[in-house]
């Protein structure tokens, strides 16, 4: 089964036909919102709306193990997640949507793997590739058929939040090889390849990265609420191809 986590301006999606909620509890505690299972053109799906269905929990609050985890459970071998980000690559101006392939670490103090404890043997994922290479390849062709550009690979630096990064930040994230910066990309990825879950992630410029182009002087939250709306239209229609391309 498939299953797609969505991020900022992404709470629900209305193109699924809505079969059932269902609660379910981890040994890592509730995940953000109840799971929602549906089908878009009639293929099965499970949602989950990463901030909760009121967007209410912010990126460091966010239970990343007990969401995986939950999904897992509900027999979920794939997952596509959908995250805003700011733009630092030049080329990544608000509006579009990217398929990264690699990412930087800069999160602290989230728990961000299920080998914490001295019962288990120690275990070192494998995460050279961060993405699964199969889900990215079936986004980009999802893409391709719904007609939407993307832009295919860049680096994604993950940042800890609630708050932007300043301007010196973002040039040390360039300087480390970053092309674009958001706050929930890690653990989740890391966590979905401790399960063993295809991962692969559309990242939606909501806005150039802090000192970065109409971001010189600050980042406007009502632009970034904006540009966003705008975009998720376009997620959305991709996201409808990726549910009726997937046969895994
Ligand atoms: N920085 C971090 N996360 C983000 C941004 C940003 O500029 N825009 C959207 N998510």
């Amino acid at each position: 089964m498939l299953a797609i986590i969505g991020g900022s301006g992404l709470s629900t999606l209305p193109n699924l036909q809505i079969r059932g909620r269902k609660v379910v509890r981890t040994p890592y505690g509730e995940p953000s919102c109840p799971l929602t299972f549906g089908t878009i053109r009639d293929r099965p799906v499970v949602f989950l709306a990463r901030h909760g269905y009121g967007h209410t929990i912010p990126p460091h609050a966010v239970n990343y193990r007990a969401n995986l985890w939950a999904l897992q459970a509900e027999k979920v071998r794939t997952v596509v997640s959908v995250a805003s980000v700011g733009g630092i690559r030049r080329d990544l101006t608000p509006g579009t949507i990217v398929i990264p392939d690699q990412i930087i670490d800069y999160t602290h103090g989230r728990a961000f793997t299920f080998y914490e404890s001295d019962a288990t043997p120690v275990t070192h994922v494998d995460f050279t590739h961060p993405y699964c290479e199969r889900t990215r390849a079936l986004c980009i062709e999802a893409a391709r058929r719904a007609g939407e550009p993307v832009v295919v690979g860049g680096v994604y630096a993950a940042t800890q939040g609630p708050r932007l990064e300043t301007a010196a930040e973002i040039n040390r994230l360039e300087r480390d090889g970053a092309d674009m910066v958001g706050m929930t990309g890690m653990p989740e990825a890391a966590l979905a390849r401790e399960l063993g879950l295809s991962y692969a992630a559309l990242a939606v410029v909501a806005n150039y990265a802090a000192g970065r182009a109409d971001s010189a002087e600050g980042i406007r939250m009502e632009e970034v609420a904006k540009v966003l709306r705008g975009a998720m239209a376009r997620v959305r229609n991709i996201l409808e191809h990726v549910v009726e391309a997937y046969d895994g």
